[in-house]
């Protein structure tokens, strides 16, 4: 049944919740309901500045209040999975943040149980896909302005301070973040990468830790090869011991054209006919300078949050399918699954076996 106002609940009153706080009361058609953390006094603050009704510490009450509509959970990696199974089961709506899951079986597990509820929208927050660079480069590329593709790929340079990993019991650890550099960093790009080329088919990779070997047991460095479902070969590279702070990358080499995207505005852009370069950079920088909205949050985290918010809230009310599935958002999940598998494994892995798989 469509429904005019859709009451939502915050899960996890941590860093990124004060984001999705902000963009779900901007939006005249949400009732933003309930804060809930397993630390009350998170869920009062956040209650407190955003003007929240009800604070819970344990979901099963959000679940329990049967005008609730739809839950975005913004917990750590390995709580996603169950916290989504629970909600949907609830029959509710669920945006969920990245990482999906923190391992394969946890992704199986709430894959199955969105596809056994389709009439509940199930979407994984992978915000850079509402990036208006990205949105204007995959118009370019399925109107054939690179032409062949030869090379594709994504950098994920960044320093994460010792600080930063004992900020929090969940980081650093493989249990419950389920890698580092690459599930929680890199993954944003390993997404768009992925998605421009119509997904990962398969790869090999190695990891390592480098710099934080006193501080997390999982890696801080970790590169692979890729070859996508288009047959285009590609590489991927993260570090989290960088001197540069933060240093999102994506770069498409064509017969027809390159480009290089770094913080979601294009760094180079170059034609094989010169003529058309400053037609094609005009393009793309004038989608990387579209103001955006003023949210809390890092600067890095960029504006998409308001738009992939609104585009979930708006999926929830009419009935459609929302523009990131948890289906869609799950594939950058087992490319980073696949990398920790193909360590181990010393070879190649297929990203399509890897579904499901322990
Ligand atoms: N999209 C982005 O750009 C972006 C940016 C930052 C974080 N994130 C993602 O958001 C998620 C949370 O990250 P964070 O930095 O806000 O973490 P955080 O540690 O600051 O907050 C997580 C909160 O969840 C709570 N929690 C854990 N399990 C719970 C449960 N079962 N019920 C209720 N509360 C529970 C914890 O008590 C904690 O307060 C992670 O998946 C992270 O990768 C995404």
């Amino acid at each position: 049944m469509k429904k005019n106002k859709l009451r939502v609940g915050i899960i996890g009153c941590g860093t990124i919740s004060r984001t999705h706080a902000d963009c779900l009361k901007r939006l005249p058609h949400v009732d933003l309901v309930y804060a809930c953390d397993l630390d009350l006094n998170r869920a009062r603050k956040l209650a407190e500045d955003f003007a929240i009704e009800h604070v819970a510490a344990d979901y099963n009450d959000v679940l329990a209040d049967a005008q609730l509509d739809a839950v975005s959970i913004c917990t750590d990696h390995a709580s996603h999975s169950p916290l989504a199974v629970a909600a949907l089961s609830a029959g509710r709506h669920v945006l969920c943040e990245k990482a999906l899951a923190a391992d394969n079986i946890q992704l199986a597990e709430m894959l199955a149980a969105g596809a056994a509820h389709p009439e509940l929208v199930f979407s994984g927050i992978f915000q850079h896909r509402f990036s208006p660079v990205f949105l204007t480069l995959r118009d370019q590329l399925a109107a054939g302005v690179f032409g062949e593709i030869l090379t594709a790929g994504a950098q994920m340079r960044c320093y994460r301070s010792p600080d930063y990993y004992r900020s929090d019991r969940w980081r650093g650890t493989w249990a419950e973040e389920g890698g580092s550099v690459l599930i929680n960093q890199a993954i944003h790009m390993v997404d768009i990468v992925a998605w421009l080329m119509g997904g990962v088919a398969s790869l090999a990779g190695t990891y390592s830790n480098q710099t934080h070997g006193d501080v997390i047991e999982t890696e801080d460095a970790a590169v692979a090869v890729m070859r996508f479902n288009n047959g285009v070969l590609g590489t991927l590279e993260a570090t989290s011991s960088s001197h540069l702070k933060w240093e999102p990358n994506v770069f498409i080499h064509g017969t027809l054209a390159s480009v290089e995207v770094r913080h979601d505005k294009p760094l180079k852009v170059l034609c094989a006919d010169r003529t058309k370069t400053a037609a094609l950079l005009e393009l793309l920088e004038a989608a990387g300078s579209r103001p955006n909205p003023a949210i809390p949050g890092k600067d890095y985290y960029g504006s998409g949050h308001a738009a992939q918010i609104e585009d979930f809230v708006d999926a929830c009310l009419t009935g459609r399918a929302p523009f990131v599935t948890a289906r869609s958002a799950a594939h950058a999940v087992e490319v980073v699954l696949g990398v920790y598998a193909a360590h181990h494994s010393g070879g190649w892995i297929s990203i399509n076996k890897q579904q499901g798989e322990g």
